[in-house]
């Protein structure tokens, strides 16, 4: 025993020797305090926050300090399963994966009646895309371009998981993501930084509301901090290695739109960023979260990864892991153990000071008073047992018609005319083949959350509905499954085909398998043989559609060149069946567009819109062929085009809609004007650029346009891209209508980070488009003038 801690001491010793202490550590702004969230920082509550402080001792403060996953395991466990005498003894701060009404009270009852000061557990949960009601996932949802929707979502799954207990979901996941081999893409917004940041704040605002005390609001945990979805290679939980410039630029800003609008917690992320594990990273979670955000709340650390930071080479041991990681800001140790077992003699030692401890305990204890938790501890055992009323039904059904996206409606094959979607109602037999057309579980996504794949409906019961009313006939066949070598099933589906008049293949991921947290991909086409029955059935030249379930842009280059239409579902939740079969038939028409790439070839990857310029741009280029002279020293590949097979931004409507008319409302803005706008001063030069276009409606049926702005900035002194998103919006127009649009370009669109880091607006040219996807070709533009 002796021994051991004398050991340990020296390992201690040997780690903290290098140790560099927190250098932001001690100086929080007090003027930013307020915008982060001003429950958190009000005065009666934090006066109770400190009379409370003042009666816990140490060990109890490091209790508030520790949590433990009590039920299903979503990472690798500790050594005990029962944690009851710990939460006895005030040794436990928080509860994850333990969820109901009956047992997150069982566990509060011995957290309130037992422990000294009676100190109410917070109960976590990964509530991503709903509680029991299973929306699509975030992925999809981001597709609608609807905040409005994110927001009604979040809260239908807020209020489920209040009733279950859950006051606090691990959510939302605003990890950019521009690599689609890396699975947990599925759980974000996908790759765009502008759509990113306006999603993170709609999903704070449904969770949270404006009141966390209301016994309907969570809190929030923004996800993970910082640049997880950056992984080299896109292999989980690598390393990530980027410039602050690109950091700042492009994947900061929607962690800190979530923070803008009031998230209560963050979580740090499992991979280093620039050399530095997320865990321990005083840069990321003090200077910038902290000091230049003024973020109040607390931060819990990542599944085990306190205890992974020795596995990072940056801790010599448990002790020094939870020394770096308190230290730099991680207030919360989720799983590891660590902060339980090793901080107390940290601090008896003297290598710790007891009011770091203080104020991480502080922060956890802020937001269980700003969620009523300590007046309202306990969850009614006696509501209703849940069911996907109709109502959540409809909720459910909006967000995924809204999230699929139309990628190809061709021409049907000769002798039959019209394109091959909507399905007309009066087509005599329709056949359905694949593993995705009836498989429940599916339908729900990675992480979804207690939902019960038994509430959702797959294609085959919806169409099958739809063919009974309209008196078609449907023949179904699995023909493979997701994931096999074997085609026994191909001629039965080969069969069904043939007799049909329109075929309908369901191809696609095993969400549970092969999409969400640990699966990166190195291939990006259908998985096992689903490709050689789509050549198959698609071969026999039927009307054909490939309806696609997964969670991620997948390379399905013969699909897109061979298949007449393609509708991209992706996990739609438990109104998929419904929201497909109404686009197929028609009854709704698409208006999801994608937020993530499609590539062509997996090396392609990472792939993405807005990419900085080359020197050596290949635009005008034929790079269908491989170079034969000078046309090879070009940024290109020489076995591809660099073009994406679908990309971002795009998706098609069974209506047609024209741009026309983009104008702005000066060609010159001041650099000053923008910078310090002068309100209410009667000469004002205006402070915003006004960009407008007409959108119509040319198609014959009335649709939905998501109508999308990008700028170009060249001349400033940094790059930016060659492309970016600075607004967009949802229009409904009839047929035939026309519809002015309006976007405003200010200080927020149009300023970037210089090499100094600072956001600045220079004298520069800005290219202006507006259109249906990152490819609009009507356009202006303006100049920002100097002094
Ligand atoms: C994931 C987090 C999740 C946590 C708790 C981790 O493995 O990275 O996103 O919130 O587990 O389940």
């Amino acid at each position: 025993m002796a021994l051991t801690f004398v050991l340990g001491l020296l390992g201690l010793l040997g780690g903290l020797s290098n140790y560099v202490p927190n250098p932001w550590s001690q100086e929080i702004p007090a003027a930013r305090v307020s915008v982060a969230n001003a429950q958190l920082t009000a005065r009666a509550l934090n006066e109770r926050v400190e009379n409370l402080l003042a009666k816990m001792t140490l060990d109890e403060k490091i209790g508030q300090l520790t949590q433990y996953s009590a039920g299903t395991m979503t990472g690798p466990g500790t050594a005990r399963n029962d944690y009851n005498d710990l939460i006895a003894e005030g040794q436990v701060g928080s509860l994850f994966n333990v969820v109901g009404a009956k047992l997150t009270n069982r566990f509060q009852r011995i957290a309130v009646e037992k422990t000294r000061l009676h100190i109410p557990l917070l109960f976590g949960f990964d509530v991503i895309h709903g509680e029991r009601t299973i929306f699509p996932v975030p992925l999809a949802l981001a597709s609608s371009f609807d905040p409005v929707l994110v927001e009604q979502v979040s809260h239908v799954a807020a209020e489920e998981s209040a009733d279950d207990g859950i006051r606090w979901v691990f959510s939302p996941m605003v990890d950019i993501a521009r690599d689609a081999r890396w699975g947990r893409i599925t759980e974000g917004a996908g790759e765009d930084t502008f759509l990113g940041s306006v999603m993170a704040a709609a999903y704070i605002r449904g969770y949270q509301g404006d009141d966390l005390t209301r016994p309907d609001a969570v809190a929030a945990c923004v996800k993970h901090f910082a640049a997880y979805g950056a992984p080299n290679a896109g292999r989980e939980y690598n390393t990530v290695d980027m410039s602050e410039l690109t950091l700042r630029q492009v994947y900061l800003p929607p962690y800190h739109a979530a923070i803008k609008a009031g998230a209560a917690t963050v979580m740090s992320a499992f991979n280093p960023l620039n050399g530095v594990p997320a865990t321990a990273d005083p840069f990321t979670l003090t200077k910038i979260l902290r000091q230049e955000w003024g973020f109040q709340g607390f931060v819990v650390s990542d599944f085990g990864a306190v205890k992974e930071l020795i596995a990072h080479g940056v801790a010599s041991n448990g002790a020094v892991a939870a020394f770096k990681a308190l230290s730099a800001g991680v207030d919360m140790d989720m799983m590891s153990d660590l902060y339980r077992t090793k901080l107390a003699d940290l601090v008896k030692s003297g290598d710790l000071p007891e009011s770091v401890v203080d104020e991480a305990a502080r922060r956890v204890l802020r937001v269980k008073f700003a969620l009523g938790l300590f007046d309202h501890p306990y969850v009614d055992e006696n509501h209703l047992p849940y069911v996907a009323t109709p109502e959540k039904r409809a909720l459910a059904r909006r967000a995924a018609e809204e999230s699929l996206v139309l990628l190809k409606n061709g021409p049907k094959p000769v002798p039959y005319a019209g394109t091959v979607l909507p399905i007309a109602r009066n087509t005599p037999t329709i056949a359905l083949i694949g593993p995705l057309a009836d498989s429940q579980i599916d339908m729900l996504g990675s992480w979804s959350g207690v939902g019960d794949a038994a509430d959702a409906v797959t294609l085959l019961n919806a169409m099958q509905d739809r063919c009974d009313w309209a008196k078609t006939k449907l023949l179904y066949a699995k023909g493979t499954e997701i994931l096999t070598d074997s085609d026994a099933g191909f001629a039965e589906a080969i069969a069904i085909a043939k007799k049909a008049d329109v075929v309908v293949l369901a191809l696609g991921e095993s969400a549970p398998k092969m999409t969400g947290e640990s699966s990166s991909l190195t291939r990006l086409g259908l998985p096992g043989n689903q490709e050689d029955l789509l050549e198959a059935v698609a071969s026999l030249g039927k009307p054909t559609v490939l309806v696609l379930f997964d969670g991620r842009p997948l390379a399905i280059k013969w699909a897109a060149q061979h298949v007449p239409a393609i509708l991209e579902a992706w996990y739609p939740g438990i109104e998929a069946g419904p929201a497909v079969a109404d686009i197929l038939f028609g009854n709704v028409n698409p208006s999801g567009k994608l937020t993530a790439t499609f590539p062509r070839a997996v090396g392609q990857e990472p792939l993405f819109y807005n990419q900085l310029p080359t020197g050596r741009p290949a635009d005008d280029i034929d790079l269908t062929h491989p170079p034969t002279g000078e046309d090879k020293y070009f940024s290109r590949y020489i076995d591809e085009t660099n073009a994406p097979l679908f990309p971002f931004g795009f998706g098609l409507s069974y209506t047609a809609f024209g741009y026309a008319n983009v104008t702005l409302s000066q060609s010159k803005i001041a650099a000053d004007a923008l910078t310090q706008p002068k309100a209410g001063h009667f000469f004002a030069p205006a402070s915003e650029i006004r960009v407008a276009a007409q959108v119509r409606n040319t198609g014959a049926v009335a649709g939905t346009e998501v109508a999308q702005l990008y700028i170009r900035n060249t001349g400033g002194s940094v790059e930016e891209p060659v492309r970016e998103l600075k607004g967009f919006q949802r229009v409904t127009l009839a047929p035939g209508e026309t519809k002015q649009i309006e976007f405003t370009l200010g200080f927020d669109e149009l300023s970037y980070y210089n090499l100094e880091m600072a956001r600045v607006i220079e004298p520069t040219r800005y290219q202006v488009w507006v259109g249906g996807s990152s490819e609009a070709t009507q356009g202006a533009e303006f100049e920002v003038t100097g002094p």
